[in-house]
């Protein structure tokens, strides 16, 4: 697969054009939606796990050093928390551009409080993706972000803003909790 996956995506066209559809974001879609949309909940899903696996050589980091953001691994009676906005089909071409390095749109079902649901999309970063960077030891993945800086800024404020995010959605994550932990303390001993 190439790095850039703008092309793919714009061949994934699961939802009719013309009409609105539900966009689920658990990473910097949840802090920083820069995009135009009619309506956003927070909503679940179930059965995977939100990893910072996925390498950023574009937003967190650069090809020489990469930052490390999250994706979704299949996680069975796993749930994930996000946040789920209801964008017009069009909105997609910018964020196609915006999750170019190894994400593509995926369909999952949504579900929202009260037992609502709906199929929507996420974009996922598969371990076949080029720029997928898989896991490593804590220390490891936090030294990486504390130090890691891109285009969008440093890794560090994506961590540090997810996990905000996150703890004011009521979510429980000990991974990115973790991280956060781990990064704190890195630069509490500099
Ligand atoms: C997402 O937020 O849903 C995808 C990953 C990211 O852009 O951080």
């Amino acid at each position: 697969m190439t790095l850039d996956t703008t092309w793919l995506n714009q061949q994934r066209v699961f939802f009719e054009e013309g009409q609105s559809l539900w966009l689920f974001g658990y990473g910097s879609l949840i802090w920083k939606a820069e995009f135009a949309y009619h309506e956003r909940r927070p909503a679940r899903i179930e059965g995977w796990a939100r990893r910072f696996w996925q390498g950023s050589h574009d937003h967190r980091g650069t090809p020489k050093s990469p930052g490390r953001v999250v994706t979704l691994v299949e996680s069975p009676g796993t749930t994930c928390q996000g946040m789920a906005y209801r964008i017009d089909a069009d909105t997609l071409g910018p964020l196609d551009i915006r999750e170019k390095n190894g994400y593509l749109r995926e369909r999952v079902m949504l579900h929202f409080a009260e037992g609502e649901h709906a199929e929507g999309l996420i974009y996922l970063a598969t371990k076949e993706n080029a720029a997928f960077l898989g896991d490593a030891p804590l220390e490891d993945m936090a030294r990486q972000i504390a130090t890691a800086s891109g285009p969008s800024g440093s890794n560090r404020d994506y961590l540090l803003n997810l996990t905000t995010a996150l703890e004011d959605l009521g979510a429980e994550d000990k991974h990115v909790f973790a991280l956060a932990r781990q990064v704190r303390e890195l630069e509490g001993n500099r």
